[in-house]
């Protein structure tokens, strides 16, 4: 595919399989996928175009806790200028000498390809996987949850993943032991990629045209699907002030610029952070998949306030603090006033999220629970995140009940919390909480739930957060 020249064009480099890539005389909006494909690399496939296929996966070499690694990603999802001083491998970079790399061969071997559209997606899914530093025991089939396959069936995919052992020995392993390339700032028609915070406000205050993009998992499917145009995109990736991951007295510090993927492994290695709670494990693999998690980040997922986000009930249900920076200096909010109206935050222009704190200590009890038409990679009807903390006696010292899916924005059940403040938590003070839920929510129905289905679940997941502890209780 030929790709047409464009007036306002750019030019940006990047290391491609290896090679100094220049990419020029382009649009601004082209992505990485179509770019690839204008390059004769027709490996990677677009099935979707919105990220919920993966036969476009390609990996980015990045920094991880556990070492240098490849990062597998959407490549439909990266306008081209985010790709600037990036390291990226394409499905054709795998095979050399006339051989194939040992998953593809796997994935011949165990008949997991038929029309072979899908396959060079799970190819590079599962090669990442492979190299993951740190591995040990076979492959984990779910790296390759974001990959969608039509004929083969997952089992013999799932049996090459098995297959495999070690990484082999050879240039890819070898590539991991140097770092990745630093993020520097870029700048071109159309784009910049400021590198500190200082110089990403004054590019706010001179831009007010321009959009912030993070990960670009919602505003590169507007793009590509809606065909959205955005006069000018200042992407925030090399921001190391979105990027901390801290632990202290007062709490949790998690940088707005962080990918889903990074907080979970930061949380899990700092061995001063509070335990991971148990809604942040039903959490992380109800949203999206293994290749967006990679991409997606906090900051992007609460300033899009959306009503049926994933990230809103869960941090509203720990109480979370959203830090916020702009022309006239940093300022904290409590994030439940944080979402003014539908897709409408207290953002005001010039500012953007630099951090969200989670205070200390974090609730005894706290699960996340999201009813989508599917289990995984899916968008909710409801989502909801409930927290309690008893006292000794067992009445409810501190409830937070926060839903998203049955309003215009996510927010907290704050008169029902309230109608169990100092009860017993028991099936009467779960009535009491549904009774008031029944008449203080009132959703808005769709075609993924109707009002009084959305109404019912909220009600519903209440009550099994309630026998879920009772059954933790008595275990
Ligand atoms: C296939 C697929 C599955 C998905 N599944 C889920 C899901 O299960 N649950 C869910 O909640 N969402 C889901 N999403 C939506 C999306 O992944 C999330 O909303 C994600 O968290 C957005 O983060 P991002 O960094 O990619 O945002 P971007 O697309 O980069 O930006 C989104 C918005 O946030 C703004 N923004 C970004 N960073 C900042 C900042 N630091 N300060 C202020 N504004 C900022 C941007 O200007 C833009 O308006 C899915 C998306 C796709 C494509
Ligand atoms: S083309 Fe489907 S995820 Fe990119
Ligand atoms: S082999 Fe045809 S879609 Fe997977």
């Amino acid at each position: 595919m030929a790709l047409d020249p464009h007036p306002d064009t750019f030019s940006v480099e990047f290391l491609l399989n290896g090679r100094a890539t220049c990419a020029e005389n382009l649009p601004p909006h082209t992505t990485l996928l179509d770019f690839l494909r204008s390059r004769g690399l027709t490996g990677a496939k677009e099935g979707c175009a919105e990220g919920e296929c993966g036969a476009c996966t390609v990996v980015m070499v990045k920094d991880r806790r556990a070492g240098t690694a490849y990062v597998p990603v959407n490549s439909c999802l990266l306008f081209l200028p985010m790709a600037a001083g990036q390291e990226i491998y394409t499905v054709e970079a795998l095979a050399g000498n006339g051989s194939l790399s040992e998953v593809q061969q796997a994935m011949v071997d165990y008949g997991g390809s038929q029309c072979g559209y899908c396959t060079p997606g799970f190819v590079m899914s599962l090669f990442a996987e492979q190299h993951r530093p740190g591995r040990e025991g076979p492959c984990d089939p779910h790296s390759m949850a974001g990959n969608l396959c039509r004929c083969t069936g997952y089992r013999p995919i799932r049996d090459a993943a098995r297959e495999l052992g070690p990484a082999p020995e050879g240039a890819f392993r070898a590539r991991l032991a140097n770092p990745a390339p630093r993020l520097v700032p870029v700048s071109c028609p159309g784009f910049s990629r400021p590198g500190t915070l200082a110089e990403c406000l004054a590019l706010m205050a001179g831009h007010p045209e321009a959009r912030l993009i993070a990960g670009g998992t919602d505003l590169v499917v507007e793009a590509n699907l809606r065909q959205r145009r955005f006069p000018y995109l200042i992407g925030v990736e090399a921001l190391e002030e979105l990027r901390v991951f801290r632990a202290s007295a007062e709490g949790i510090e998690i940088g707005a610029g962080l990918s889903f993927a990074e907080i979970d492994e930061r949380w899990r290695a700092m061995a001063a952070a509070p335990p991971v709670p148990r809604a942040w494990d039903d959490w992380v693999p109800l949203f999206a998949s293994p290749l967006i998690r990679n991409r997606a980040t906090l900051g992007g997922n609460l300033a899009t306030a959306s009503p049926i986000g994933d990230g809103a009930p869960l941090l509203l249900a720990l109480d979370a603090r959203v830090r916020i920076a702009g022309p006239r200096g940093e300022r904290m909010t409590p994030l439940d006033s944080f979402f003014l109206d539908y897709r409408r935050t207290a953002l005001e222009p010039g500012e953007l999220l630099v951090s969200i704190l989670l205070p200390a200590p974090l609730p005894a009890a706290a699960r996340f629970y999201k009813a989508a038409k599917r289990r995984m990679d899916d968008i909710s009807t409801v989502a909801a995140c409930f927290a309690i903390d008893l006292d000794d006696g067992g009445r409810v010292l501190r409830a937070r009940l926060a839903l998203g899916g049955v309003a215009r924005v996510p927010l907290r059940a704050v008169e029902a919390e309230e109608a169990i403040l100092g009860r017993r938590w028991n099936q009467d003070a779960v009535r009491r909480a549904r009774d008031v839920l029944a008449r203080t929510l009132h959703p808005i129905g769709d075609h993924r739930g109707s009002a009084a289905y959305r109404l019912a679940l909220a009600g519903s997941l209440l009550e099994k957060f309630w026998w879920e502890q009772q059954e933790e209780l008595a275990a």
